[in-house]
């Protein structure tokens, strides 16, 4: 075997920044049961940790802009500090009022104890 076949693909070893991955975090950073704001670009994002599973929203709250960073996260929803909807972590969905607008997620992977993210929708039709 060559040294190159013995090697895994950056790709599956890294997310790669060519595919419009950042290092966002370490996972530690972000309190529990609480947001951790960050920005790719001028977008604001909203980082949550959910058990073993690590979050990003935008920052902003469909009902009226709200920051949900500052937001508290309970049984896998996020309150926004304002009026108190509620969006889940996994889908967006607002369980206030349901039907209403999702909260925007994004792709995120935690490699390590590394939070990675880029700016593609895993709820684009919510
Ligand atoms: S701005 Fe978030 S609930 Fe109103």
């Amino acid at each position: 075997m060559s040294e190159e076949q013995g090697r895994l693909p950056f790709a599956e070893s890294h997310p790669d920044p060519a595919e419009g991955w950042v290092l966002l975090a370490q996972r530690t950073e972000i309190p529990e049961n609480e947001g951790l704001a960050r920005k790719i670009g001028d977008t604001e994002l909203a980082l949550f940790r959910e058990g073993e599973h690590v979050r990003c929203l935008q920052d902003f709250c469909p009902h009226r802009g709200a920051g949900i960073s500052d937001g508290r996260v309970v049984d896998g929803q996020v309150i926004c500090p304002w009026h108190g909807w509620k969006y889940a972590l996994e889908n967006g969905h607002c369980s206030t009022l349901p039907g209403s607008a999702s909260a925007i997620c994004y792709e995120t992977r935690l490699i390590g104890e590394a939070v990675w993210a880029r700016l593609v929708r895993t709820n684009p039709d919510a």
